[in-house]
């Protein structure tokens, strides 16, 4: 599969002629390398509600009828707004025509933005395991480091994982490292970093901290693609 970026924690898959697109976040990114009438989607899978993960997934959806996959509650919001839906939870894999899915947990808070701008539950956050053309991509979504990313290691065998780096929403460069450790040392991308400030971090660094531990890291440029 051909592993595209596009900033923050955006990330579309080439899986032969299916596209699919992971937390499509372009407008309002300041690090987005496209804009969201040049995206085409024929499934989006959402880690959570937040809106620097599902800004363009009705754009996106209502574009070519993709399916929207997420947790029930995620689903069911976007469902509600006329998109194609197909829901799960935690624990739970489902096998679609370009690969499986499964939804892991995140440890993270799930929301969508009301009417009167209050946050609106969306369902338990999670993180994403695809395996496709017999590799296998873990998507952390946003997450604080915790103990079962070692689960996620035995049972899995990632090839590559996105990890968020940012700190303040999600686990910081140290975090990350040690969650590379539980994985099993994939191939690892650093993710949701330098696009406020806030979430500042030097992704070199944190490269040069993976290599100190034998794991190879990749810091991909918005725009910049990888195959698996
Ligand atoms: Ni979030
Ligand atoms: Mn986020």
């Amino acid at each position: 599969m051909e592993i595209r970026y596009h900033g923050h924690a955006t990330v579309e898959l080439v899986i032969g002629a299916t596209r699919v697109w992971i937390d499509p976040f372009l407008t309002g990114n300041p690090l987005a390398d496209v804009a969201a009438p040049a995206a085409e989607a024929d499934y989006i899978l959402l880690t959570h509600g937040h809106s620097d993960h599902t800004a363009d997934v009705l754009a996106l959806a209502k574009k070519r009828g993709a399916t929207v996959v997420a947790t029930y509650e995620l689903a069911s919001l976007f469902g509600a707004q006329g998109v194609e839906i197909h829901p799960m939870n935690l624990g739970g894999a489902h096998r679609f025509p370009f690969g499986t899915v499964r939804l892991v947990p995140a440890f993270h808070s799930s929301s969508v933005e009301g009417p009167d701008g209050r946050p609106v539950y969306a369902g338990m956050p999670a993180g994403l395991i695809v395996e496709a053309e017999g590799k296998t991509l873990y998507h952390a979504g946003d997450t604080a480091l915790f103990g079962d990313m070692k689960l996620i290691g035995e049972l899995y065998r990632p090839d590559v994982a996105f990890l968020p780096i940012g700190d303040n929403f999600t686990m910081g460069p140290a975090e990350a490292v040690v969650a590379a450790e539980w994985l099993g040392k994939p191939l690892v991308v650093p993710i949701h970093y330098n696009t406020f400030p806030v979430i500042r971090q030097d992704a070199d660094a944190f490269i040069r901290l993976l290599a100190e531990r034998g794991i190879e890291g990749r810091a991909l440029r918005p725009g910049e693609q990888i195959t698996l």
